[in-house]
């Protein structure tokens, strides 16, 4: 059991991002590492996490502003703990297949993992409801709707981490 609890904290527009986040935080409390969930625009301060997992939707191209912006404010005292980031957002599988790093936004993800140098980094698939309201979700849920996300690959993911966070 780390002593300090990890942070997992998000950017997210339509909730398929956040429920990763409170995933993440499941599966690590079930591998006995405390876990704090928390909207990445909320959190003041790191002071008091041991480690920190930020996740952000990939919109256009962009890892989301809230995660962004929080991997830039906190830099440097990510620099200084276990990090490790995600994105979240194919509506496909291509996120589960080899050659991921091609993704939409993947980009702007592996940027922000090495600024802050973390010691990971993924892209989950993405949800998009069929209902999905406003211009171009509407739009793209006409043909895309459905949910991506691979709760096996994200339990995985976070069993991972905190295997990693128990050695340190
Ligand atoms: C307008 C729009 C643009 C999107 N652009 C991307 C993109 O560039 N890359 C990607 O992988 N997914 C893209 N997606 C899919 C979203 O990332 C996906 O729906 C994700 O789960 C949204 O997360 P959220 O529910 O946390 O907001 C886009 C979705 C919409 C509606």
């Amino acid at each position: 059991m780390t002593q300090e609890p990890v942070l997992v904290t998000y950017g997210s527009k339509r909730g398929g991002t956040a429920e990763i986040a409170q995933w993440i935080g499941d599966s690590l409390r079930g591998e006995q590492v405390a876990a704090v969930v928390k909207p990445a625009r909320e959190v003041r301060s790191l002071s008091g996490y041991g480690a920190v997992v930020v996740g952000g939707a990939l919109y256009s191209g962009r890892w989301h502003r809230d995660a962004r912006r929080f991997t830039r404010h906190f830099t440097s005292q990510l620099q200084e703990r276990p990090v490790w980031l995600f994105g979240s957002g194919p509506l496909d599988d291509s996120a589960d297949e080899p050659g991921g790093e091609n993704i939409l936004g993947g980009n702007a993800v592996r940027k922000a993992a090495n600024r802050v140098d973390a010691r990971g980094y993924t892209i989950f698939g993405g949800r998009l409801a069929r209902d999905a309201r406003g211009f171009p979700a509407s739009a793209m849920a006409k043909k895309r709707a459905g949910d991506y996300r691979d709760r096996g690959r994200i339990h995985a993911w976070a069993k991972s981490i905190a295997g990693e966070i128990s050695r340190v």
